[in-house]
């Protein structure tokens, strides 16, 4: 224990890097931590416009068929034209790539949940325990009216294949792979402070939304859907016989605020609000009926969280306080990089919770 706490002291490695492959953008955040400090001292950003144009030309698609070669090489890049100072990387798995469900077993003991959980895992896994990595942790107790102890527990599990493609892309882009993880506790600990009440994490990317309910700072439920930012831009696109990527700079200069010619450019984009709202409502429920979590606010990060108006929106209609969340709250930014704060809080909250877990 005390070897332990000293190799933490001074064996650590001072800088992580924390890779977000998104579906179409890559994104790089590097933490250095300096006794009981972190900050981001650099961070990169490569988007993709192709998926638009070819749907085939995502970074990731759902199909795991993830381009080995062309994202080692744009993650190269990336590393190159960003002058980090470090190799050792933390990355991030999908939801759609990997297995996370919170499980509901009787109370008992440490030895015992152990022997629960082989039995639990083989029941929940639709792959043999020799294809998969797994890990569980308790994230929860409920004692119900007849005086049953419940314990809940969150499992993860990551197919081995997915984490064998990920080795192989960041020994090409010439990066140490140091940890994996699942998406929603990496954007959960970086976003969670000290306010540890029920909330709702959205997710807003390009391609997918990921809806994470957080009680104390654990993950008690996620969900995807197939909703994102893009959604509202093919939209807006349809709607006004435009191009996608005229589409694309409505929509971030106008977000739900403004008109253009005879639309209302909201008019097009809240249907599909509405539907990514349709499913954080059943998070919520479920949240509420399963763990007695009242949640009470809700944080919106990933880059469709930049839309102008949507923070209230989703306010109005949840009845919850809804605010972008702050990805930095562990690891401040220098003041040089306070023009571009706001994204770095919202769209790089993955890539700093995976620099993170580095340090743990
Ligand atoms: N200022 C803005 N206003 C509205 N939307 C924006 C703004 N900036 C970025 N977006 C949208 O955010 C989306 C990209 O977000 P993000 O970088 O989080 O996606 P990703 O991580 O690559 O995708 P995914 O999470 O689906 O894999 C795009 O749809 C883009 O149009
Ligand atoms: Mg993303």
């Amino acid at each position: 224990m005390f070897l332990d706490s000293l190799r933490k002291k001074f064996f650590q490695p001072a800088s992580f890097l924390g890779c977000d492959i998104g579906t179409t953008s890559i994104k790089i955040a590097e933490l250095k931590r300096s006794g009981d400090h972190t900050t981001l001292t650099n961070y990169a950003l490569l988007e993709s416009f192709g998926h638009f144009e070819r749907s085939n030309n995502v970074l990731q698609a759902n199909d795991l068929k993830l381009s080995e070669q062309e994202t080692a090489n744009m993650l190269r890049l990336l590393i190159k034209q960003g002058k980090f100072s470090t190799t050792r990387a933390v990355a991030s798995v999908p939801t759609f790539a990997s297995f996370i469900t919170v499980l509901e077993i009787p109370s008992m003991n440490d030895d015992e949940t152990a022997k629960a959980m082989s039995y639990q895992i083989r029941q929940h896994i639709p792959l043999p325990l020799s294809e998969i990595a797994v890990d569980w942790i308790r994230v929860g107790q409920q004692e119900d009216n007849n005086g049953f102890v419940k314990q809940f527990i969150l499992l993860v599990a990551i197919p081995n294949e997915v984490i064998e493609r990920y080795r192989a892309i960041f020994k090409r882009a010439g990066l140490s792979l140091h940890a994996l993880e699942v998406e929603p506790l990496a954007y959960a600990r970086s976003v969670i402070g000290s306010d540890q009440t029920p909330a709702l994490i959205i997710d807003i990317g390009a391609r997918s939304t990921n809806i994470t309910a957080v009680d104390q700072g654990f993950v008690k439920l996620n969900a995807q859907i197939d909703y994102a930012g893009d959604s509202l831009t093919e939209a807006i696109a349809r709607g006004l016989g435009v191009g996608l990527r005229r589409a694309e700079d409505l929509k971030k200069q106008k977000g739900l605020a403004g008109g253009h010619g005879e639309y209302e450019l909201s008019t097009l984009e809240l249907p599909f609000i509405d539907v990514i709202l349709h499913e954080v409502e059943k998070v919520r429920a479920e949240c509420e009926r399963v763990h007695a979590a009242k949640i009470n606010r809700c944080l919106l990060i990933g880059g469709g969280s930049n839309l102008i108006g949507i923070e209230s929106y989703v306010e109005s209609k949840l009845g919850i306080p809804t605010s972008t969340g702050n990805g930095l709250l562990f690891a401040p930014a220098p003041d040089r990089l306070a023009v571009v704060e706001k994204e770095l809080q919202t769209r790089f909250a993955l890539a700093v919770g995976l620099a993170i877990k580095g340090f743990i």
